[in-house]
């Protein structure tokens, strides 16, 4: 059992911040990634669409072999994750409130900027769920929809991506935040440009890392931990593998091991294979 992998999911590319922080923190756990790039973005899905998605991924992951669940997505987090944990027998945790949880910590003057997609800052998620951990706490919210699209590109430097943040994180900044969230899970990939707007006293939160320090607490606390690497991550896409793994590769480098591609609707009979490698 404590072999299993651990189930990842994501629209693309962003739930590998996730995944980076499992190999740097919990080395003796494998992944399952699966990445939904034939429907990303999921930023401006409904919920109704987002619960679909979620349940046939979650479906497909616990075929995998998965013995628990993360959903590497914030938009997936702060709108469907309470439906999906009460409709499956499995472990499942969201990525939002780790990052909720950690933003309140991190904050001295409780003025928190939060960054993500317009589905996630439309739900006021963040700004709930932080205010349980800091009821003082005052949240400044941008929704940022081109990102996404950009990063699954791989455009990670253009002049237009850092025009785009400016945009987006320049008001933030005249409300003298000195927490900022990166509340969409593809945003890691932008931290050089978004460190040198913000400047060095900003503290910036990737919710990947406190996440998985909640994945530990509870693989130890469900015994589930794994106690040797029986294997190589696996990743797996809906969409284009070849692109998916170009992308992938600048966050995981050499750890991003050849990327299938299923399609769900198929009953995830497999189409074709593409090994990095090659
Ligand atoms: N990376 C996901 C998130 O954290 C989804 C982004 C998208 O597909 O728009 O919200």
């Amino acid at each position: 059992m404590n072999s299993r992998p651990i189930g990842v999911y994501d629209s693309g590319v962003g739930g590998l911040t996730v995944v980076r922080e499992i190999s740097g923190k919990l080395p003796w756990e494998r992944v399952v990634y699966f990445g939904d790039t034939a429907r990303v973005p999921y930023g401006e899905k409904t919920a109704g669409e987002l619960l679909r998605f979620s349940r046939e991924i979650i479906t497909f992951l616990i075929d995998q072999g998965s013995k628990f669940i993360i959903a590497g997505c914030n938009t997936t987090s702060s709108q469907v994750l309470d439906d999906v944990k009460s409709e499956f027998d499995i472990p499942i945790i969201g990525v939002l409130r780790p990052g909720a949880y950690a933003a309140s910590r991190a904050t001295k003057t409780g003025r928190i900027g939060v960054i993500a997609t317009v589905g996630t800052t439309r739900s006021g998620a963040y700004e709930k769920t932080i205010r349980e951990y800091l009821p003082e706490g005052q949240v400044f919210s941008a929704a940022c929809p081109e990102l996404v699209p950009l990063i699954e590109k791989g455009d990670l430097s253009s002049q237009e991506t850092v025009r785009l943040l400016h945009d987006y994180l320049d008001p933030l900044m005249e409300e003298d935040i000195d927490v900022l969230v990166l509340g969409c899970t593809h945003y890691p990939y932008l931290i050089d440009h978004i460190r040198r707007i913000v400047g060095p006293h900003v503290e910036i939160v990737d919710p990947a890392k406190e996440t998985v320090t909640v994945t530990a607490a509870a693989l130890h606390e469900l015994g589930l931990q794994s106690h040797e690497k029986t294997g190589p991550h696996a990743f797996i896409v809906s969409g284009d593998p070849l692109r998916f793994a170009a992308v992938g590769r600048k966050l995981l480098g050499d750890n991003l091991t050849p990327v299938r591609q299923v399609n769900l609707s198929l009953e995830s009979r497999e189409l074709s294979c593409y090994n990095q490698a090659t």
